[in-house]
């Protein structure tokens, strides 16, 4: 894509960053849609992120996507949190407002929630859920269920206390449970959820026994590398619907597009394929 001195630019900032997706997401819908803009990578380390951010406006840029490790730096950094990223305590999206202010957003919800329907159209709201986790993932997956209205999120964290936080700051129906509790837990569960690093190629599997899993239930992984985890594997092998945790990034990512190059851009298995293929 040629760009003109007026092009529009976003980006994700992140260290390292080289391995993120975003880049070849968004340069698939600005090519789509034949949008003068551009969507670069921002490698920038964890020092400096914060100035790196505040800099923004001044460099002209519309906004952009911030992911690991400074996610928290970005809630200190803007001018103005969004209530929900406020709530989940990071931000993933940034956008420059025209008076060139900072406002900080989180997507991760969103496309946490837009995955499920996507995939898991008949998944039951009305069971528990259990999330496997308590880190910055695992908190905008239960604001994400909290406000979809599941009647209860059962949240099991190898460290008890994080869960006991967790469970604390965001308030409603979430019952912190022993990590050794886990499989009992999914009794009567109509989803489960890993947002643990357990599971992404080179680390360990988790380790949970789904045999109190009703059948139904429906199991996903925020992990997308492998698209098929171990964990998502073994609940396929025993019938229960899985959902893959590349969807998620493909949705989340729809927000932030629509705020810095005013079109609302959809997930579609083509994007999916090109994507995957960049990997
Ligand atoms: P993120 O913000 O991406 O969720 P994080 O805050 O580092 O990352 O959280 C990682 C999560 O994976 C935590 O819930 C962590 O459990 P602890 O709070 O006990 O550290 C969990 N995790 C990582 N490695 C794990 C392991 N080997 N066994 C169990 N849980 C693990």
């Amino acid at each position: 894509m040629i760009l003109s001195g007026k092009a529009c630019v976003a980006g994700v900032m992140g260290w390292p960053v080289g391995h993120s997706r975003s880049p070849r997401l968004h340069g698939f819908w600005l090519e789509r849609h034949g949008i003068d803009g551009a969507y670069v990578p921002l490698a920038v380390p964890p020092d400096r992120a914060e100035q790196a951010i505040r800099a923004l406006p001044a460099l002209g840029f519309r906004g952009c996507n911030v992911t690991v490790p400074h996610k928290e730096a970005a809630l200190r950094a803007v001018d103005a949190v969004d209530p929900l990223a406020a709530r989940i305590g990071a931000v993933n999206t940034i956008v420059v407002r025209p008076d060139g202010t900072l406002e900080g957003r989180n997507t991760d919800a969103f496309g946490f929630i837009a995955n499920l329907r996507e995939h898991a159209p008949g998944w039951a709201l009305g069971s528990p859920a259990l999330v496997i986790g308590a880190g910055g993932a695992a908190r905008a997956v239960v604001v994400a269920l909290l406000d979809a209205g599941a009647p209860v999120v059962r949240v099991a964290n190898r460290t008890r206390e994080r869960a006991a936080e967790l469970a604390a700051s965001l308030g409603g129906p979430i019952e912190v449970v022993d990590w050794a509790e886990r499989s009992d837990a999914l009794a009567g569960a109509g989803l489960l959820v890993n947002t643990t690093t357990l599971g992404m190629a080179g680390q360990p599997a988790l380790d949970i026994d789904l045999s109190p899993l009703p059948p139904t239930a429906v199991v996903t992984d925020i992990v997308y590398t492998p698209l098929l985890t171990p964990l998502l594997a073994a609940a396929a092998r025993r019938g229960n619907p899985v959902v893959d945790g590349l969807g998620m990034l493909l949705h989340q990512a729809r927000p932030g597009f629509a705020a810095w190059f005013g079109v609302e851009p959809e997930v579609t298995p083509e994007l999916r394929r090109f994507v995957l293929d960049g990997r």
